[in-house]
């Protein structure tokens, strides 16, 4: 069969890689991909810089003109924008959620309400439709701990999380009244701020079926103890000891189970990855977002550690039918990824800096790197992002997989590499919870 893989990150290579294992596929595009696909599928480039929001009708027709067999697509923005509804219409299965499906992530005031509505645990939030009503609010309360969230697609930027209202207000005056992330800005949410340590359930479902994936645990600060601004992940490790086999059924029966259902009675019945951020207070486990794809880059350990086919999973997911499919088989051994990033990352980065070390970490056993922000300039792979490569290896051990990532990690150097050095030790930290 011939498979589209849709997005050109870390995670996109992920499931390339996978895909490409997969005995049923004979030909693999990926579009626009990365350096590293090119290892296993073809790029295709279906974006046209001169024509904004010409990738829908390109991509449908790149995939009517090479009778895709099944489109897979990566990244929240394609999603939002409805690629799946208009691949489906054109006749070509799909694996993704539809347009309004996926507006579990791309509204956060949508997200909340739905899950105030099932009963899902979450925390208190307030929706505003203006920044002078906000900064009332703020003024009217204590001075506690507030999470600032843009309602739209930000790109990983429009959540701030403030130790205090004077933080909080600077939040809302920037996503509110600058419009620092455009239309996401038009509405707000301010939420009570919880403490405790976050891990990533990811589930594929066809809307009627759930098949949870074992817990993963991203890393999203960009520096060592979690500090520094927010990223879009510095590392992730899977499975996490947090997620105890009681407290992963506890998360099926109140959140995934309840979210899957009431899709389906708003009309919005859901298929693809339903990613659940979840943090685990002493209060019990609440919901901290909704994201409807795959993690990147959880996606990185997941795709190392899976032992089934993946593309009978996106396939039976996408046609309906992942009650008839066995199980997926994950291979006992943890795995983690260690996100190595351009100098300046979250801020300002140069690209074009040629990587070197590529072959020497691909010789570790039980290794393998991801690539990310990377391109081809004459033979030569070079950055082209913020978050360059995911450094992924698994071991008997989480302690083993991370020697293992970190070895590899010094093989690989280029002008401004750097990481963080404490991804998966969140996992050694007590359980107070
Ligand atoms: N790892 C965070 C995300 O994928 O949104």
């Amino acid at each position: 069969m011939k498979v589209l893989v849709v997005g050109g990150g870390g995670r996109e290579h992920a499931l390339s890689w996978k895909i490409a294992q997969s005995k049923r596929v004979r030909r693999l595009f990926v579009a626009p991909g990365n350096a590293g696909t090119t290892d296993v599928a073809e790029n295709v480039t279906l974006t046209d810089p001169d024509q904004p929001n010409s990738d829908i009708p390109r991509t449908v027709e790149f995939a009517r003109q090479n009778q895709i067999d099944l489109a897979v697509i990566g990244p929240e923005a394609p999603l939002a924008a409805g690629m799946v509804d208009a691949l489906e219409e054109a006749g070509i299965r799909t694996f993704g959620p539809s347009q309004q499906a996926a507006e579990l992530e791309a509204s956060k005031v949508f997200c909340r309400k739905l899950l105030r509505h099932a009963d899902i645990p979450s925390p208190d939030f307030h929706v505003f439709h203006d920044a002078a009503s906000a900064l009332t609010f703020l003024t009217q309360r204590e001075d506690v701990p507030i999470v600032v969230k843009a309602d739209g697609l930000a790109a990983g930027k429009g959540v701030v999380v403030c130790d205090n209202s004077a933080q909080a207000a600077e939040a809302v005056e920037r996503i509110a009244t600058d419009k620092a992330f455009g239309k996401a800005g038009n509405q707000l949410v301010l939420e009570q701020r919880l403490v405790g340590q976050e891990i990533s359930v990811l589930a594929v479902t066809d809307g009627r079926t759930i098949v949870t994936m074992p817990a993963a645990q991203d890393h999203k600060p960009a520096y060592d103890g979690d500090r520094g601004p927010n990223t879009g992940g510095m590392g992730a490790y899977s499975p996490t000891p947090l997620a105890t086999e009681q407290r992963m059924r506890l998360i099926e029966e109140k959140v995934l189970v309840p979210t899957v259902h009431q899709l389906k009675r708003s009309r919005r019945p859901f298929r693809g990855v339903l990613y659940a951020g979840l943090i685990l207070t002493q209060q019990g486990i609440k919901v901290l977002e909704y994201n409807v794809r795959f993690g990147d880059p959880e996606c990185q350990p997941l795709m190392m550690r899976l032992e089934s086919d993946l593309v009978d999973l996106l396939e039976a997911t996408a046609a309906g039918r992942l009650d008839q499919l066995k199980p997926p088989r994950w291979d006992p051994r943890p795995a983690i990824c260690v996100v190595m990033a351009s100098e300046g990352y979250p801020g300002k980065y140069a690209t074009g800096h040629a990587i070197r070390g590529l072959e020497d970490a691909a010789q570790l056993p039980d290794v393998k790197v991801f690539h990310a922000g990377t391109a081809m300039r004459d033979d030569q792979v070079v950055t082209s992002g913020g978050r360059v490569l995911g450094v992924t290896a698994l071991g008997q051990t989480i302690s083993a997989a991370k020697l293992q990532a970190y070895k590899a990690v010094k093989c690989i150097r280029w002008d401004g590499a750097w990481c963080r050095k404490d991804i998966s030790d969140k996992a050694l930290e007590p359980i107070n919870t």
